[in-house]
């Protein structure tokens, strides 16, 4: 039976007999790409040469790549879905094009030199046209050349049969292969069109001959490319007949260290689904992790970026460990399994073992102490939640276990649960979905549009946010101080020290204000003094902040005068409008504000 270390080996040893060059797979975290936070397909480092630019290794290319997808985090669980994979692929670069790619695909799937697939159990698909390019009769006339017959290719739309890195850059066509899952042989007429549920997706070969410039023209390429993925552990896992990726050996090792640590049993019958379902989530995020913390440009848990990404797959995998019954820190366990399992083609997982290791017993000691933390603040709110006649613990509640402590609503329903308690769920939804919105509309912002750009917003957010502190004082007292500010090319969240919320006329009142300054299109002049000269003059100064001896003071014509770095705009004319989108309390007499320019 073919293993994945075989299927690996025997891809590129084939295209190798085809006068490909083998190049080798690159980190998981894509280098000059702020637009993704992680390699997701195998042709994501060769885009540049998509493009156009001359590979050194020449025209023909395999290689297998680590890539990371977690658009689909909360399917993991199911049978199929996988944050982490592996994707082998061939290129051309301008070399060989739809038929030849076609031929070779067929070859290594049929062949009983390689694959020795049964042709009677595969069907493709491939592109039924659009407004941008037409349907696809040369792929088709290529499949039906090799054998394949009329009722096993099925003509779909771009949504199957359009390939894109993303909403820009290279793009075309492509012709999918998928392989029989139902029993015996798939009856007549059976394709992915008209029965998709029992074929399964194998290889994908993308015709890339456009490139997408600004979301929506197509441009031609300088060359006809073509680019395809199979998916390792699927294909492995197809090869091998079996009902799930779980249970090729990619997982089962995995999943017995996993037995050995909680005592309990994996897939076997009477099983509840969810202690299953926990198994396989665990499997999943502990390789990812691994794989992660092995890269060589590895993040490390934090709370922005992939940093977070990594961070939320090691706690939930801990909180599934707890499902199981595992107390402590677990997952260097099987991650150490990991690392040898995969030693072979990625030997940058042993070189930064103990990384791997202590990076992940940190972060499930951290989280575990989170969790401790969260469990004695809810303790402390049981009384007077069971006071309460209709037994609900409020969303606003668990939302603020969730964003104070870090507590996951999951765990706010099992103890309400355990105490008879129910949560409102929608409420927290909604604030949780509100807290969402406002944070990926900043981290979508920081990876459009490169630094350049990001600077030149930033600094219309800075001038903004004296306007705002000057505003502020005017409206409601000169008790307001500056707590705390965060800018990105999307906003400025603002933190002052106020007793009370702000009323609706006191909000309307410094957006006039704000606005009343941007219209008279003030000047913005820098002096440096000392500090002392700084506060004599009447500058703001945010108290506790160290300065240097000699400080920055900004005035904005005659309306505010603050110490502070920099840098700012000429003229406020250039602001735009200013707009108060949120305001909202930030802790003990401390309010949060959340403005944009328009
Ligand atoms: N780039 C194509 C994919 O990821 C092959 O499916």
């Amino acid at each position: 039976m073919i293993t994945i270390h075989e299927l690996r080996r025997k891809f590129i040893e084939f295209f190798k007999t085809k006068n490909h060059v083998e190049i080798s797979g690159k980190s998981l975290i894509p280098e000059n790409d702020p637009s993704v936070l992680f390699t997701t397909a195998g042709m994501h480092p060769l885009v540049p040469y998509l493009l156009g630019e001359a590979h050194p290794a020449g025209k023909r290319l395999v290689d297998y790549q680590k890539c990371i997808r977690t658009g689909d985090i909360e399917d993991v669980g199911d049978e199929s879905h996988l944050t982490f994979f592996e994707m082998l692929g061939n290129w051309s670069l301008g070399d060989y094009f739809k038929e030849e790619s076609i031929a070779f695909s067929w070859e290594f799937l049929v062949s009983p030199r390689w694959l020795a697939l049964d042709p009677a159990k595969i069907s493709v698909t491939v592109f039924a046209g659009d407004e941008n390019a037409p349907q696809d009769e040369v792929s088709a006339q290529a499949w039906r050349r090799l054998g394949v017959p009329e009722d096993r290719i099925a003509y779909l739309p771009a949504s199957d049969n359009w390939w894109a890195t993303g909403p820009t850059g290279p793009c075309g066509p492509d012709t999918e292969i998928f392989y029989w899952t139902g029993r015996g042989l798939p009856p007549p007429g059976s394709n992915k069109g008209s029965d998709p549920k029992n074929w399964m997706e194998i290889w994908n070969n993308v015709f890339m001959e456009f490139n997408r410039v600004d979301g929506k023209t197509l441009l031609r390429l300088p060359a006809q490319n073509v680019d395809t993925g199979m998916g390792l552990e699927r294909t492995v896992a197809m090869l091998q007949g079996r009902k799930s990726v779980y249970e090729t050996e990619a997982f089962t090792p995995i999943l017995r260290s996993l037995e050995k640590l909680s005592g309990k049993t994996y897939g076997v019958p009477g099983n509840d689904p969810e202690l299953d379902r926990s198994f396989r989530i665990i499997a999943d995020h502990v390789r990812t992790a691994t794989f992660i913390l092995g890269d060589p440009k590895a993040v490390l848990p934090s709370n922005v970026g992939a940093g977070y990404v990594l961070r939320r797959i090691i706690r939930r995998a801990v909180r599934h460990g707890r499902k199981l019954g595992i107390e402590g820190a677990f997952l260097s366990e099987p991650a150490g399994g990991i690392v040898e399992n995969y030693a072979g083609p990625y030997p940058e997982l042993m070189e930064n073992r103990e990384r791997i290791l202590s990076e992940l017993k940190r972060e499930e000691e951290k989280f575990l102490e989170t969790l401790q933390k969260g469990e004695h603040e809810f303790d402390k709110m049981l009384p007077n939640l069971l006071k309460n006649p209709q037994r609900v613990m409020s969303g606003r509640l668990a939302f603020k276990l969730y964003d104070t402590y870090g507590f996951p609503i999951e765990l706010t329903e099992e103890l309400a649960a355990e105490n008879g308690l129910k949560v409102n769920r929608q409420e927290f939804d909604e604030a949780y979905k509100k807290h969402q919105e406002l944070s990926r509309a900043g981290s979508e912002q920081m990876f459009k549009g490169g630094l350049a750009d990001h600077s030149e917003v930033s600094t219309r957010y800075h001038t903004a946010t004296h306007l705002l502190h000057k505003a502020l004082r005017i409206v409601l007292g000169d008790h307001v101080a500056q707590k705390g500010s965060n800018i990105n090319t999307e906003r400025v969240r603002f933190d002052f020290s106020h007793p009370a919320p702000m009323t609706k006329e006191e909000i309307a009142k410094v957006e006039v204000i704000v606005n009343e300054q941007i219209r008279r299109d003030l000047p913005v002049t820098m002096e440096m003094m000392s500090l002392e000269e700084a506060k004599a003059s009447g500058a703001i100064a945010l108290f506790g902040e160290k300065y240097e001896a000699v400080v920055k003071v900004y005035s904005i014509g005659d309306f505010s005068k603050e110490v502070c770095g920099g840098p700012h705009v000429e003229r406020t004319g250039s602001l735009g409008r200013f707009r108060i989108q949120k305001e909202q309390s930030s802790s003990a007499g401390v309010r949060r504000i959340y403005g944009i320019l328009e």
